[in-house]
């Protein structure tokens, strides 16, 4: 069993496949944390790490005990205001102001499997065997609250869970103006803190800083997790490399503003604390009431940067992402985006669909532009009925000739969202997220809706689900491209204001559990200005979210580099588009195109009735490759090789090997031809090394050791510098290996 409980001791040891995370009741009968790090043995009891020192300059708990201070012990849920001067992980206001808390140790349970977390996505267990959730109940008797700190130890993979849930029996309201959903104290600060941060189309770059005393942040302040930051960190040991060493990964299970930050106070000690961001948060706790926070997925590696990747990736694929297209390999869609825009009508649909399906596509997108009046992105937002100027035989009729070629149909919607102009807003302006007599501002011509409020999460579900019916749907694009202003709720009383945020969040998730569970045949992507809210909340869902808008090849590197430290290839929807990019101008083989986007849930977004015969061609066979090797690359297993941000970043490569060894996919992408090159190999990742393979396209075969070891030399495949007749700038080399059989 993956939870020991030292009864005596009040130690509880919480061991995984590798690590260990321990923590005790201490003297004040709060929760102090005394390890977490590579799997330990157990014993009977571990008071022997419990760190309780005199320091100077320190406040203590009690009056005859100098050794006892919060400031220097390491906490579990650490509170603010006796005697520990660092950041809190939570907060309780009560009604006479006070915000002194003292939640005290009362009990625990295990249970077997993990319990659903009420109204908000999370990791799951299919059975009770898979996982072990320890419950531990803290009380404040003055308060007559209740905290229930929560932990789900997985059986196999290298992660645990927590989150917290306050219970109010007190006969007051309090307010929970921080609440957090974890908090982890080293001792030490010997860290690099990586993140994965960026913009609109340019999505989770990878970043990485050593930790410094005093406080380091990575935050959103949008109600949208947002493409400026994701919620995910992870401190690495500094000598910690792509295969070796030691990491700890923090990842939140969430879709809106968030905080995730590292203290390090004056001896070092680092204090990881992730949760909903508390600025401008409150939340209003009235009696008898609960307040459940969403989860953090905690992971520990002893095998470098691939080992937290791979254990956040397969558990994510297998754990987190749910419904019937979590296990299915994804169809390959064409979207109209790019081809079209808002410039598109029935007949032009139905000609590139006819196009499509002869290469081989199998899924048809209608993207933005048709409901309502929309010739441009100034309208019609929540006036989900179809505009029968374009579409004159509504989307039944579209839907049925697209179906009748073969294909599948699909749909864009942007749900969140309302244009002043629309019909939508004439009757309902109070539905819009603003604050009474104050300017709106706009986003993208756009606004918000107020998704706390059921009554409209119940009119965008009627919406979507007859558009579901009506077009027979078997995919949405649900799409959001704008961030929350002017914060305020026409419904709720001043001092639930700060509620909104969260509210609005929960009220997202509310849809799409709605929808998903009457809809479970739909796959779902989810989209926001591209890769803007590709967090773990919405994974839950959505299976797939479109991972940026920038589809240029080159920098979809970087994006797709970043996004694998956290996220499972099955996750990131990857399009060939047209050249020159639609976002960055730039020119590249149609060849790199699709060797970068088949590292992921693979489509075209361009006009395919405009390629020369020859294109077509080479498209076909894009497709039948990536037909042949989809349920290797979506469901195998992710190693990154070169990194595009080192050594100058002009190459960069990773490799996907199916479960049992046998097949495996590598692309090695180079940004511009080098003159003169050095001598190149490639080193293969994660082959078996007993195994012979065959390198497809050509008779050679290979040990898998010599090729994870000697490598592959690549001047044998491909000539380099002058030799070439070809230009290597954009170039990308595909590797697929075979197990010959014995
Ligand atoms: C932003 C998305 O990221 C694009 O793919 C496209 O769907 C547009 N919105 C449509 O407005």
């Amino acid at each position: 069993m993956p939870i020991y409980v030292n009864d005596k001791a009040k130690e509880f040891h919480l061991q995984g496949k590798s690590y260990s995370y321990i923590f005790k009741v201490m003297k004040n009968n709060q929760l102090g944390q005394l390890y977490y790090g590579k799997k330990i043995k157990h014993r009977p009891s571990f008071d022997h790490l419990y760190e309780p020192r005199f320091r100077c300059d320190t406040v203590n708990t009690f009056p005859d005990d100098t050794a006892f201070s919060l400031g220097t012990l390491m906490q579990e849920y650490p509170a603010y205001g006796t005697g520990d001067f660092r950041y809190p992980a939570y907060e309780v206001k009560q009604k006479n102001g006070s915000r002194i808390s003292d939640f005290q140790y009362q009990s625990y349970q295990i249970i077997k499997g993990k319990p659903k977390l009420e109204g908000l996505p999370a990791t799951y267990t299919e059975s009770d065997d898979e996982a072990v959730t320890l419950d531990i109940l803290l009380t404040d008797k003055l308060l007559n609250m209740d905290l229930h700190l929560v932990y789900t130890v997985f059986e196999d993979d290298d992660a645990f869970t927590r989150n917290v849930r306050f219970v109010n029996h007190g006969e007051e309201a309090v307010d929970l103006p921080v609440a957090l959903s974890a908090s982890v104290d080293f001792p030490d600060h010997r860290f690099v803190m990586m993140q994965l941060s960026g913009s609109w189309a340019r999505e989770r770059h990878l970043y990485e800083r050593a930790l410094q005393p005093g406080v380091q942040s990575i935050s959103s302040t949008r109600t949208a997790s947002s493409p400026q930051q994701n919620p995910f960190l992870a401190l690495r040991r500094p000598d910690a490399t792509e295969s070796s060493g030691v990491v700890y990964g923090f990842s939140f299970v969430y879709s809106g503003s968030f905080l995730a930050q590292v203290e390090v106070d004056d001896y070092g000690v680092s204090r990881v604390t992730m949760g909903i961001n508390p600025f401008d948060f409150n939340w209003h706790l009235s009696p008898g009431d609960t307040f459940q926070t969403p989860e953090v997925v905690l992971v520990f590696s002893d095998q470098g940067l691939t080992g937290m990747s791979q254990t956040y990736q397969t558990l994510y694929r297998r754990r987190l992402a749910s419904g019937k297209w979590r296990d299915r390999v994804r169809p390959i869609l064409i979207n109209n985006w790019e081809a079209t825009y808002f410039d598109f009508n029935e007949e032009k649909l139905v000609t590139i669909a006819k196009e499509a399906k002869k290469l081989g596509i199998e899924l048809f997108v209608l993207d933005d532009g048709w409901f309502g009046k929309r010739d441009s992105d100034t309208t019609s937002l929540g006036d989900w009925f179809v505009d029968e100027r374009k579409l004159p035989n509504g989307l039944s009729g579209l839907s049925k000739k697209i179906r009748s070629l073969g294909l599948d149909f699909g749909l864009w919607f942007e749900p969140e969202m309302i244009s002043k102009e629309s019909r939508l807003y004439r009757q309902h302006p109070d539905w819009v997220i603003h604050v009474p007599d104050r300017r709106m501002s706009p986003g993208r011509n756009q606004y918000i809706l107020d998704f706390s409020r059921e009554e409209v999460v119940d009119y965008l579900y009627e919406r979507i689900a007859s558009a579901i019916e009506e077009g027979n749907l078997s995919y949405i694009k649900w799409d959001m491209n704008r961030h929350m202003t002017e914060i305020f709720s026409a419904v709720r009383p001043a001092e639930q204001q700060q509620e909104t945020g969260h509210r609005y969040i929960l009220g997202v998730y509310r849809l799409y559990e709605k929808l998903t569970t009457n809809y479970p045949d739909v796959l779902f992507e989810s989209c926001s200005s591209g890769g803007g809210r590709f967090d773990p909340g919405l994974l839950y869902y959505a299976p797939q979210a479109w991972t940026s808008d920038d589809t240029d090849a080159v920098e979809r590197l970087k994006i797709q580099y970043g996004t694998s430290f956290v996220y499972p290839v099955s996750s990131m929807g990857a399009h060939v588009s047209a050249v020159p990019n639609h976002q960055v101008s730039r020119t590249t083989p149609l060849q790199t195109r699709a060797a970068v986007a088949y590292f992921g849930a693979f489509g075209y977004e361009l006009d395919v009735t405009k390629m020369s015969d020859e294109e077509k061609q080479i498209v076909k066979q894009q497709i039948a490759f990536y037909k042949a090797n989809r349920q290797l690359v979506q469901y195998g297993d992710f190693y990154r090789i070169d990194s595009p941000y080192k050594n100058g970043g002009n190459v960069t490569s990773w490799i996907v090997v199916s479960p049992d060894r046998k097949q495996a996919l590598a692309a090695r992408y180079q940004v511009l031809a080098e003159p003169n090159p050095p001598y190149a190999r490639f080193h293969f990742k994660g082959l078996d090394p007993d195994t012979l393979y065959k390198l497809d396209g050509s008779d050679r075969t290979f040990y898998g050791d010599e090729l994870m070891h000697a490598g592959l030399l690549l001047d044998d495949l491909v000539p380099q510098g002058i030799q070439s007749k070809q230009s290597l700038d954009f170039s990308a080399q595909l590797f697929k290996l075979t197990a010959v059989n014995d």
